[in-house]
């Protein structure tokens, strides 16, 4: 997918350091992964202190605005630039003036003459983050924009494998249910594959997007190649999502029935994974999502220090040092 992505150095005085975002994977090389991992791994070591807030965003604003409904993204977001100690600021359209109609130039306009830092944003339109990149200074985190991409989300999952089964590279993940509206699954797929994982997408064929093989995947159409999987990836079906009218399977209860992931469809010991939030007795059987092997909660727990690390990342001097730097802080604190 080709990305667009528009600086506005023109019209702003240069900054220090350069100004960087976060909008999708395909931004991202295997060294920037792995000095985001590494980050978020000292992080996670500094919180296991008894102090767990670190003084290295002090300054700094982290403004949070949130288009569409999230738990886990928004709060963790908002708990990892306040472990940092950045200010922060939370704006969901319900209740702002994007409840009055106000355009998305216009708050990006509004929410930029604060001067933030960081502006973290998930939106349902495609593209939303390179909009507000463009009339702000800040650095953008696509915190979701429509079915497009979830970068943070793929991060925090590369982070979970990696802690739990030590490695990603030659790893197989099949990533079962809605891949069509999932930017989860999109992320996931560029991710995993950069980090030199086999993927395979499995699901109903009016659920699995025609020619997605050219990200670098393969695709089966039954719900038996999930066995295979060192991990299986169950995505929510995300009905918000499906044009109206539109039949994408018969009902959800023959969905759960063909496709759902359930304790006889899996292999001992295989790993199961969800974004959240799940629908349980739909795309995951109850006794699966709490299983001793399913990494579920272990996913929330990564989001936090990974989003710490993207936060860090972006607001200090890019890829040299960073890792030297979060160690040099932690030792400090
Ligand atoms: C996902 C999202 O919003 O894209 N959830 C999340 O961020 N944890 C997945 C979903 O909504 O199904």
């Amino acid at each position: 997918m080709a990305e667009i992505r528009v600086m506005r150095e023109d019209l702003l005085p240069p900054r220090e350091p350069p100004r960087r975002h976060l909008i999708s994977i395909g931004d991202l090389e295997c060294q920037d992964v792995e000095r985001l991992l590494g980050t978020a791994r000292n992080f996670e070591r500094s919180l296991e202190r008894e102090l767990k807030k670190l003084p290295t965003l002090r300054g700094k604003t982290v403004v949070n605005v949130f288009y569409e409904s999230s738990t886990r993204t928004s709060s963790s977001f908002e708990l990892a630039a306040k472990r940092l100690s950045a200010d922060t600021m939370s704006i969901k359209s319900t209740g702002s003036s994007v409840d009055k109609g106000e355009s998305l130039k216009d708050t990006a306009l509004t929410l930029g003459a604060y001067d933030p830092d960081v502006i973290v944003i998930r939106h349902p339109q495609i593209g939303a983050p390179q909009l507000v990149a463009r009339y702000t200074g800040a650095h953008i985190v696509n915190a979701g924009d429509g079915k497009h991409q979830h970068p943070t989300q793929a991060l925090l999952d590369l982070y979970t494998i990696q802690e739990e089964l030590g490695r990603i590279e030659g790893l197989h993940v099949a990533i079962v249910g809605d891949v069509l509206h999932s930017r989860v699954a999109r992320s996931n797929i560029q991710a995993l594959s950069l980090m030199g994982a086999r993927v395979t997408l499995v699901g109903p064929p009016p659920l699995i997007p025609r020619g997605i093989e050219a990200m670098g995947c393969e695709v089966s159409y039954e719900i038996d190649a999930i066995k295979a999987a060192d991990v299986v990836y169950v995505l929510r079906m995300q009905q918000e999502r499906m044009a109206e009218g539109a039949n994408y399977v018969p009902s959800l209860r023959e969905y759960a029935a063909r496709w759902g992931v359930t304790p006889e469809r899996l292999r001992p010991g295989q790993k199961v994974m969800h974004p959240g939030p799940m629908n349980r007795g739909v795309e995951i059987d109850p006794v699966v999502a709490d299983a001793a092997d399913a990494l579920i909660e272990q996913q929330v727990r990564s989001g936090l220090v990974v989003r710490m690390a993207v936060l860090y990342d972006l607001l200090t001097h890019g890829p040299a040092g960073v890792q030297a730097a979060a160690l040099h802080e932690i030792g400090a604190a």
